[in-house]
């Protein structure tokens, strides 16, 4: 059989060869007989024997990897998850069908057209901006917190975010929330914003596929979502700066357009494959420097939208495997010390090179394990020692890269003063309101309990109706751009 056979009746087959072996061979040689997908890269797949388990491909190599007790391989989400809400693999994936033409639309970086403040690229995407030194400028750590906030996760996300850990100029640090609306506390978030987190929009439904549906959707998905939390949780408009795909899949440049047409400032989905040395954020101008494993990122250009990519995480050895988000690498067989050390090594392949952003990406599922989390303190605790790191928001890195800053002059960087007010979230209620709403999807009709300190809406916010009149079909979102500064009242939303 040659290698394009095998490739074609990979989906088809493997799971069947796989089968049959096991039964008659231990599991250290079956971890050989599996085959890593050729053309999916690097990244988890479903054994197709138990959900428990799972194989990470790194070029090519099947490392064979258990869940930690009680909790199954998702083969959509790509992380080991609670049992119930596992969807066990192989789920078959259709490859989508190149609708666009490949990258090549969008032109090579012209370093003499593309200059800051408004654009930003380099030949590789690995330079510093302004032709800085590393050693006169910040490293930058943007902790990021993807899914839905609530009661399961809002305390550890406190732990990390309640001003126990501080930056150089005496400020506590801060992340950034990618947030979904199914299971959201409103609450939680506003009092998360106004402590001065950035909150960005991932979804409202989460939706699978979304990469390959058209304008309409993504626009009652992205500006949908920013509406709830507007309704909701008292975020402005004008302060949600930055989206991010469901399972990084971005929409090809269907998404792109919605993020330029509404006015968002950045998009953060795209990863990048695991380079030597890590790349810079840059803005859609150009070409993306790097390789798109997903197969749908943007293939035009546009100008001034900027993209922070996912730089993929792994040490030397491709122990614990390769990942965009940290919680997708295996590290739960570790102690709190081993993953302080993984993510120590990680860190320094950004920190000892060319201090671009460390994104560390996470879903709720890392704080579910104590190794993990305590790993992540013993790592913010050192890392904040260096009096060159500095903990701040997606939109606070790309302020610095706008207008790039040398370590001495950062003491007096106003983007990074927390003495100056940095949100106009008021603060929350003591008490919300515990809604208990009705929420139809397809024929089923469910009870979804939504915390506020707004009145409680009529029904669930959904898609097309995000302010939960309990009118399908309310919403109408009609173009809008954020420059020059939106009125915040009449700017997105219209009633048919
Ligand atoms: C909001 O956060 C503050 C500390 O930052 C905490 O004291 C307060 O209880 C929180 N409120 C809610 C509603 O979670
Ligand atoms: C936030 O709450 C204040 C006070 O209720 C209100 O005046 C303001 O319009 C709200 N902002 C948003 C974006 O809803
Ligand atoms: C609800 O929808 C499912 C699938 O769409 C269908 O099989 C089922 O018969 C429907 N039930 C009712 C009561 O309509």
């Amino acid at each position: 059989m040659n290698k394009f056979q095998r490739k074609t009746l990979f989906d088809h087959r493997i799971a069947i060869v796989v089968l049959a072996l096991v039964f008659t061979t231990t599991s250290a040689q079956s971890k050989e007989d599996f085959e890593c997908p050729t053309d999916a890269g690097n990244g988890n797949f479903a054994d197709p024997v138990t959900c428990r388990r799972f194989y990470q491909c790194v070029d090519g190599y099947p490392y064979l990897n258990r869940c930690p007790s009680g909790l199954y391989f998702d083969d959509i989400q790509k992380f080991c998850t609670f049992k119930d809400e596992a969807r066990c693999g192989p789920i078959a994936t259709t490859v989508s069908p190149a609708t666009e033409a490949p990258l090549d639309l969008a032109l090579k970086c012209d370093l003499s057209e593309c200059e800051l403040p408004y654009c930003y690229c380099s030949k590789d995407g690995t330079f510093i901006p302004k032709d800085l030194a590393a050693e006169d400028i910040p490293q930058m750590i943007l902790l990021t917190f993807d899914g839905a906030v609530n009661h399961n996760n809002y305390d550890h996300y406190m732990r990390v975010l309640d001003g126990r850990y501080a930056n150089p100029n005496g400020c506590p640090i801060r992340g950034t929330f990618f947030i979904s609306h199914e299971y959201s506390n409103y609450q939680q978030i506003q009092n998360l914003s106004h402590a001065g987190n950035e909150i960005a929009v991932e979804t409202i439904s989460l939706q699978q596929g979304l990469q390959d549906k058209g304008y309409e959707e993504w626009v009652g998905e992205m500006i949908g979502m920013r509406e709830i939390l507007r309704y909701f949780s008292n975020v402005s408009n004008s302060e949600v700066n930055g989206m991010r795909a469901p399972f990084l899949k971005p929409g090809r440049n269907t998404q792109y357009k919605v993020v330029e047409d509404f006015g968002f400032i950045y998009d953060s989905s795209i990863v990048v494959p695991s380079n030597k040395i890590p790349v810079w954020p840059y803005t859609l101008d150009y070409k993306i420097p790097h390789e798109c494993k997903s197969g749908t990122c943007p293939s035009r250009q546009f100008p001034g939208v900027w993209e922070v990519p996912l730089n993929t995480h792994y040490v030397e050895s491709f122990e614990g495997g390769v990942c965009p988000y940290l919680d997708q690498c295996v590290l739960h067989n570790h102690d709190a010390d081993e993953v302080l050390e993984w993510l120590q090594e990680d860190f320094s392949r950004y920190y000892e090179q060319n201090k671009a952003p460390y994104m560390m990406a996470f879903h709720t599922n890392w704080f579910q394990i104590k190794e993990l989390e305590q790993g992540l303190h013993k790592f913010i605790e050192w890392a904040s020692q260096l009096p060159d790191v500095w903990f701040v928001t997606t939109t606070q890195a790309l302020q610095w890269m706008t207008d790039p800053k040398r370590n001495k002059e950062l003491a007096a960087f106003e983007a990074w003063d927390c003495r100056k007010p940095q949100t106009n979230t008021q603060r929350p209620c003591n008490l919300g309101n515990k809604c208990a709403l009705s929420f139809k999807l397809g024929n089923i009709t469910d009870t979804r309990y939504m915390e506020t300190c707004q009145d409680c809406p009529n029904k669930y916010p959904w898609l097309g109706d995000s302010e939960g009149s309990g009118i399908p079909g309310r919403d109408n979102y009609i173009y809008q751009s954020k420059e020059p500064a939106p009125n915040e009242e009449s700017e997105s939303e219209t009633t048919k």
